[in-house]
């Protein structure tokens, strides 16, 4: 099945081909092409996402966008044999943008229509492969899902595709956008996850210390504004500081970040034991956390199945959406001419 993939939820815009095969039990996927284009740039001036612009840049750019997912796989509209666009959860006008630009595609192209989550894209990221002769990793149920990205911070049970059990959640700001946030505090551009990451390395033990909100709170949930909150307290009581020091802040601070995920990742497989670890969204492009998982699992969890996704596909992308929809329809659901947008759709 040939399936392309419409992505809209916030600041990427992207489309994908993927050539999908295999069973429910074990899917597999070679990516055709697979097209980001981030609007940072534009956004970077606000200091964030302004979703009215990222609605306009996704409607100016979707149409070249496709053209050229379409002719990186090398196929034509006519051998597409379904169109997956994402729903929710996002920014509600930039998801509009590609429903709309999806369901004008389908009505042309006489194809069917899905919606599909953000978030069940995220988890489906980690069995992508780049490589079309590599077979994609099988995931052995049940599963244990980490998604860490600048909008969500969850642990989702996954009992099997498309059988979700949402353990906990961040109850303020998810970690990437604590990471977003602490780098504009420090001057870095949006979006400061990767500048944080990159300072942090250069960093040293210097006797700051950040809280890890939550750590003990006996519950899966997350919160991270407190931890941004004491960066700004910090950065206020030192005033200027060298390079150095804000080298060393930002070790800290990724420290502090890891640390909860770690604990709470730790203790929900210590009580569910699940036969594999998935971590999906953007923050695990991170150097340090993708390091500290890889140790948690060598050391603790040697028996539990570790799935990352490659970087290209650990942020935002359209391949994902298009796998996931590949599940979904291999499943028998039916598909749509219309989709509703919905900004706060949950995973269960
Ligand atoms: O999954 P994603 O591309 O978009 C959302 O669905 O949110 O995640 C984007 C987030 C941003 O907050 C960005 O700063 C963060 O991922 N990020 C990182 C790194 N690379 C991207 N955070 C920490 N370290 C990184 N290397
Ligand atoms: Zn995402």
């Amino acid at each position: 099945m040939v399936i392309l993939g419409i992505e809209t939820s916030c600041d990427d815009t992207a489309a994908s081909i993927v050539i999908a095969s295999g069973s429910f039990d074990e899917p597999r996927f070679a990516i055709a092409s697979s097209i980001v284009s981030s609007q940072a740039a534009q956004h970077a001036a606000w200091g964030g996402v302004v979703p009215m612009l990222a609605k306009r840049e996704h409607e100016k750019n979707l149409p070249a966008i496709l053209a050229q997912a379409l002719s990186d796989a090398n196929v034509t509209p006519n051998n597409i044999d379904a169109i997956a666009v994402t729903k929710g959860p996002g920014l509600e006008p930039a998801l509009w943008a590609g429903i709309a630009f999806a369901e004008k595609t389908a009505r042309e192209w006489k194809k069917p229509l899905i919606g599909i989550n953000h978030m069940e894209g995220h988890i489906v990221a980690a069995v992508l492969s780049k490589s079309t002769v590599a077979p994609a990793p099988k995931i052995v149920f049940p599963a244990l899902a980490l998604l860490i990205s600048g909008g969500h911070t969850e642990l989702v049970l996954v009992h099997h595709w498309l059988k979700y059990q949402k353990l906990g959640a961040t109850r303020d700001d998810a970690i990437g956008e604590a990471f977003d946030k602490v780098a504009r505090l420090l001057g870095f551009p949006y979006p400061g996850g990767p500048h944080i990451s990159h300072a942090a390395e250069k960093g040293v033990a210097s006797g700051i210390s950040l809280p890890r909100p939550m750590l003990h709170s006996g519950n899966y949930d997350f919160s991270y504004s407190g931890l941004k909150t004491a960066v700004l307290y910090y950065l206020r009581d030192r005033g200027e500081l060298s390079q150095q020091d804000r080298s060393n802040l930002c070790r800290e601070f990724e420290l502090a970040a890891t640390d909860v995920l770690i604990a709470k990742t730790r203790r929900a497989l210590a009580e569910f034991t699940p036969a594999s670890l998935i971590i999906g969204g953007g923050v695990i492009a991170n150097t340090h956390i993708r390091a500290s998982f890889t140790e948690l699992i060598s050391s603790e969890f040697p028996h539990i199945h570790l799935h990352v996704p490659a970087i290209s596909f650990a942020g935002d992308n359209a391949a994902m959406i298009a796998a996931a929809a590949y599940i979904h329809l291999i499943n028998g659901e039916t598909t749509a001419t219309t989709i509703r947008a919905q900004g706060h759709l949950s995973i269960a």
